[in-house]
């Protein structure tokens, strides 16, 4: 396969590159990233010089560089670019509508166009919006709470049209909440390892009693390679862990991984529109031959040594944040 990694530079984009380069030595892979503050070079460091891997910087909505690199050598298109922090979304929604629906036009349309074999999105649980009790479906309705979601929801309806009015060969994976290596130290997990280590307030949004499904980063990348290799056309694969915690226990388990004190937690204004609760009805991947394989203590006990041991890593990063956490608390963090 010669494929198109966008955002491959991201979180789960990286993770899912090393992955597909040690699975299969004889795929080609693309990686279209633009490198927001997101975006780095250094996730990839370890794969760089591999033959089959070559990265090109450039935006996804920009027709002209996403044509010349799909016309040229690409069969499969994984679309993972997005601007990805819900946060973020709330405080500067333009960069949401801009990348994650435009950005996804620009990508179906040269999908079309070249007549790719297959293009996956990477979409989310947040499409849904909150749930109670029970888990979502496939087939439920969508009910985005937060501009991001809302940006991700419409960018599936896009995919959906282009495979009921173009027959374009699109398949969507929507996951719950990754956490892993690599992962920027603004969402949750990494934000509070981080804050940890320094010694900093873990700032807790509301009553902390918000739950999410905890899926590990590489068990997500099986879950997409089984998608590509697998997935049936035009439908859409849930990718949930059924391992729902609270905010508050994943942060109490944090503090304890690394004995620091529960002193550091400081509840603070909850987030606007804040959905209470994500879960996914995985069944239909795991008909498909899925599950997850990593256990959630371990991986987070394993994902915190990691953040131990990688500093110089994310002390940059955490520095390129500042910014974003003055606009948000109004001071630093
Ligand atoms: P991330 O923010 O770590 O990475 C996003 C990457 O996209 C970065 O490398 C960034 O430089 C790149 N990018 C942003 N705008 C771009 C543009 N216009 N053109 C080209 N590249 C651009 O995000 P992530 O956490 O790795 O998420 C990857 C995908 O998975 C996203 O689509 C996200 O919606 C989805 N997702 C994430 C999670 C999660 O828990 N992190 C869960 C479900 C779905
Ligand atoms: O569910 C999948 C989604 O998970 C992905 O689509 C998004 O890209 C990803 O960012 C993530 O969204 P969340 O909003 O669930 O993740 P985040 O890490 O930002 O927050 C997780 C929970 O922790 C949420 O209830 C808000 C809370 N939180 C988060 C931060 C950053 C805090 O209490 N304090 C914080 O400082």
């Amino acid at each position: 396969m010669r494929i198109l990694v966008t955002g491959g530079a991201g979180f789960i984009g990286s993770n899912f590159i090393r992955y597909l380069l040690g699975k299969y030595p004889d795929y080609e892979i693309t990686n279209l990233d633009k490198l927001t503050y997101s975006g780095n070079l250094e996730n990839l460091r370890d794969v760089e010089k591999n033959p089959n891997y070559r990265f090109i910087k450039g935006d996804i909505r920009d027709k002209k560089v996403v044509d010349s690199v799909v016309k040229e050598r690409v069969d499969t298109i994984l679309n993972f670019a997005a601007e990805s922090h819900v946060d973020r979304s709330i405080l500067e929604p333009e960069s949401f509508i801009r990348t994650d629906i435009y950005g996804t036009y620009t990508l179906l349309e040269a999908a079309r166009r070249y007549k790719i074999n297959r293009y996956i999105q990477i979409s989310t649980d947040e499409v849904y919006g909150s749930i109670e009790k029970g888990s979502f479906k496939e087939t439920d309705p969508l009910n985005p709470s937060s501009p991001y979601a809302a940006s991700k929801a419409s960018a599936d309806l896009l995919c959906l049209s282009y495979f009921t009015t173009y027959k374009l060969p699109m398949i969507i994976t929507r996951s719950s909440n990754n956490y892993g290596h690599y992962q920027f130290p603004e969402k949750l997990i990494p934000l509070f390892i981080t804050n940890a280590l320094e010694n900093k307030l873990l700032p807790l949004y509301g009553d902390g009693m918000n739950v999410r499904d905890w899926l590990y980063a590489l068990d997500n990348c099986r879950a997409i390679d089984l998608i590509l290799h697998k997935g049936e056309i035009g439908e859409i694969y849930n990718v949930g862990a059924d391992n729902e915690r609270t905010n508050i226990e994943i942060t109490k388990s944090v503090l304890k991984i690394l004995g620091k004190s529960e002193d550091l937690i400081r509840k603070v204004k909850d987030r606007p529109g804040h959905d209470r609760r994500y879960s996914l009805d995985s069944s239909k991947i795991r008909k498909l031959g899925w599950e997850p394989e990593h256990n959630f203590e371990k991986a987070l006990k394993e994902t915190v040594d990691w953040y131990r041991n990688n500093e110089s890593w994310w002390k940059r990063l955490k520095e390129k944040a500042e910014e974003f956490y003055k606009k948000q608390y109004g001071m630093e963090n």
